[in-house]
């Protein structure tokens, strides 16, 4: 069929599997570009299949030749009907990855339920043995509780008072002030129960226990801090609860993992859009003016470029890995310049639905969000009949 791309609200509903291809082979080629990285060579990625998980699981794959398991939760193609992008993206990196050599296999489930947890040993015990790396690279709006069958819901509300801000819807490019209603206790203890740190740990506890983690095995997972326009519902709101817990978890895992010479890292990531950002509100209206910012200084960055730099220039250097005051490892370290941030600030001020057009990056933000989906990258011929079905027999 010929597939187009079909939005509703913050999401597209179809993806477009050479175009996810395209994406694959586009940050597999980056990564090879930028030379061979001496990194663990057995990976466990969780989150697989998009955004910061993807550019982990290639940047292992394809910088340090190494053998990686992916988990994910994406949904496969039906007749008449696409795949989730993930799922597309995964297909072509088992693909690529196989041409190359390189062991890969992926769990399609629920990160959070204790079966998916089971399948992963299994399959780290029969196939790797153990592991050296794992990434932590979840984004999700609910979980449901191993322990107590509870389905938690994440919100991303500010704490306090109510948050009133600049907003932009990216599709029409309309500037609107949206106010959003403080938290109360629940949604804070929920958010934090989805994103917090508390899976991180049942994951680390149970590859340890089952004797899968590797003499000297590392960790590591996700954050974000960002700018004082975003603090209110980022940083000090629900979602920022989690991002601390999550921060105070990688200490209790490096204390879990001493015994094994092992340690936890938080690494903090640049605001990038991904199908998880672009549901944030006020998020979407300064990474178009971050972007406009950083493109004109020649240091815009994607996932892959984010990561490829965290392996070469923090991980993996053969000196001790930097950390700022709270352990953290720090790669949004352009993003967060103070010239950048300054500059970001001034146009913050001016933004509105006509002046965006030229201060503001909307056209790369909108080329980047159709390109989670698999479109509008060269060298795809979107107008070819394209098989929506596509097998991949290592994707359990
Ligand atoms: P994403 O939406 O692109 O990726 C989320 C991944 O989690 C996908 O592979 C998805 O399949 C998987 N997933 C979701 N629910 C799952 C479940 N129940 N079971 C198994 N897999 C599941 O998101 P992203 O932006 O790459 O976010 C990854 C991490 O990076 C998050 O912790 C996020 O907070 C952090 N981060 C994001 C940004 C940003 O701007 N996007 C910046 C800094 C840090
Ligand atoms: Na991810």
């Amino acid at each position: 069929m010929i597939i187009e791309p079909r939005m509703r609200g913050f999401i597209c509903l179809t993806a477009h599997p050479k175009g996810c291809e395209q994406n694959v082979k586009n940050q597999i080629d980056y990564v090879k570009s930028k030379g061979k990285i001496n990194g663990a060579k057995r990976v466990l990625v969780i989150g697989a299949s998009t955004g910061f998980g993807l550019a982990s699981r290639i940047s292992s794959a394809f910088g340090c030749d190494a053998a990686t398991i992916g988990v994910f939760f994406e949904k496969p193609a039906s007749e008449g009907k696409t795949a989730s992008p993930g799922w597309y993206n995964s297909a072509a990196f088992e693909n690529e990855a196989n041409k190359a050599g390189l062991y890969a296999k992926s769990i399609n489930g629920d990160a959070f339920s204790k079966e998916v947890k089971q399948q992963a040993i299994d399959l780290i015990k029969n196939d790797l043995g153990q592991v050296d790396l794992v990434i932590y690279s979840l984004a999700s709006p609910v979980r449901m509780h191993p322990d107590t069958g509870v389905l938690h819901r994440s919100t991303l509300k500010p704490i306090g008072t109510t948050f009133t801000n600049k907003t932009v819807d990216f599709h029409t490019g309309n500037v609107t002030q949206v106010s959003i209603e403080p938290a109360n206790q629940e949604d804070i203890d929920n958010t934090v129960v989805v994103m917090g740190g508390e899976d991180w740990s049942m994951w680390m506890n149970d590859l340890k226990d089952a004797s899968l983690l590797a003499p000297g095995a590392t960790t590591i997972a996700y954050s974000y801090i960002g700018p004082s326009v975003t603090e209110a519902v980022y940083r000090k709101g629900t979602i920022g609860r989690a991002k601390d817990h999550l921060e105070a978890t990688a200490f209790t895992i490096t204390d879990d993992l001493k015994e094994l010479g092992g340690k936890a890292y938080v690494s903090v990531n640049k605001a990038l859009v991904t199908q998880a950002s672009s549901a944030i509100p006020v998020i979407p209206l300064y990474i178009s003016l971050l972007y406009k910012i950083m493109k004109a200084q020649g240091i815009h960055e994607g996932c892959i470029e984010q990561i490829q730099r965290l392996y070469s220039e923090r991980l993996y250097t053969g000196k001790e890995v930097s950390t700022d005051e709270n352990g953290r490892i720090r790669i949004d370290d352009w993003e967060m310049r103070k010239d950048v941030q300054e500059q970001v600030s001034n146009l913050w001020d001016k933004a509105t639905t006509e002046s965006l057009v030229e201060i503001g990056d909307l056209a790369g933000y909108k080329q980047d969000f159709l390109n989670l989906f698999g479109f509008g990258f060269n060298g795809v011929d979107y107008l070819a009949d394209t098989n929506e079905m596509v097998n991949v027999s290592s994707i359990k």
